[in-house]
């Protein structure tokens, strides 16, 4: 494996490796010294077309914590502004030594065209692109449930766990690669969402779909993972408003009251409180949300490690 653009990337084997190989970076991020020296003299860089709290920042320390050098690039503030094209860009990191690009992209698809290009020899990673993917946020979510889920450790993977992603399917790529990863792994995994949120095709992608959250939670999930609504990428009114949003598929006060207290409450940030979560349930200790931010570290520690040094010493 060269870059991780997808889940599709990653085989099932190569997945539980991924994780196996995060919860030993784990242990390094409690230790008094939290540095590995693997990445020393290999510089990454992360190219940010799109805003970002908890990716870009995990990936920066991630890549600090293998002793890696770090560029941040975001496009406000670049030449991007002046016109300069994402070839350029990329060929620009490539022209100063950038062994690896993480890049985040609001066109679905703009990684594997850099990926697929003569740009740069550079390793590219994935951190969100479009309404595409969003590999390392399924990675960890995965790593977050199998910590958190008891009894489901014994193979390394998510077999016999029921989990239910609920919200704006069509425009989010956590959902895409949560369905692609969490199937893998031998979850089962349904969708909630009102039916203009949900891609046509998406029958193929999950093993159940419901229109109504309220008959959804009655099936009693493991986890229940929340996404924001994507405002940004609404082109045309797909609810009604957000108060009604919130009243038929929030997960609010009188909803998390009515949850089994062993169900786990995912969301992959940043919320919108009190639109698809409300603060009691965001904040209970049913809520994995900061284990989940927490975890992006390690997993993305993993993820270049694997691609970086491991792949190097395979050269
Ligand atoms: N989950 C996630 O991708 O968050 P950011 O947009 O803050 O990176």
């Amino acid at each position: 494996m060269k870059h991780l653009l997808s889940i599709n990337d990653l085989s099932r084997d190569a997945a539980i490796d991924l994780l196996n190989l995060a919860v030993e970076m784990q242990q390094v991020n409690t230790r008094d010294i939290k540095k590995l020296p693997a990445l020393t003299g290999r510089t990454v860089a992360n190219l940010f077309f799109e805003d970002s709290t908890r990716t870009r920042i995990s990936f920066e320390l991630a890549a600090r914590r293998l002793s890696a050098d770090v560029i941040n690039f975001s496009a406000k503030g670049s030449s991007v502004s002046k016109g300069e094209s994402l070839k350029d860009t990329v060929q620009t990191l490539e022209a100063m030594g950038v062994e690896a690009l993480i890049v985040r992209h609001n066109h679905s698809g703009a990684v594997n065209t850099i990926a697929n290009s003569d740009w740069s020899k550079a390793v590219v990673i994935n951190a969100g692109d479009g309404t595409h993917e969003h590999p390392t946020q399924a990675l960890l979510d995965a790593l977050t449930i199998r910590q958190r889920v008891s009894g489901i450790e014994h193979n390394g993977d998510l077999t016999g766990l029921k989990v239910l992603i609920v919200g704006d399917i069509l425009h989010s790529r956590v959902a895409r690669s949560n369905l692609l990863l969490l199937r893998k792994l031998g979850a089962k995994v349904a969708v909630s969402a009102p039916s203009t949120l949900v891609p046509a095709t998406i029958a193929r992608y999950c093993d159940e779909v419901y229109f109504d959250l309220d008959e959804a939670l009655s099936q009693k999930f493991d986890v229940v993972m929340m996404l924001r609504i994507q405002s940004e990428r609404m082109n045309s009114a797909f609810m009604p408003n957000s108060s009604e949003y919130s009243f038929g598929w929030g997960l609010g006060d009188t909803r998390f009251s009515k949850l089994n207290q062993n169900t786990l409450i995912m969301h992959p940030g940043p919320m919108n409180r009190g639109l698809e979560i409300s603060s009691k349930a965001a904040d209970s200790k049913q809520s994995a949300i900061l284990d989940q931010v927490t975890n992006g570290v390690a997993v993305r520690m993993a993820v270049l490690y694997k691609l970086l040094a491991q792949e190097k010493k395979n050269d």
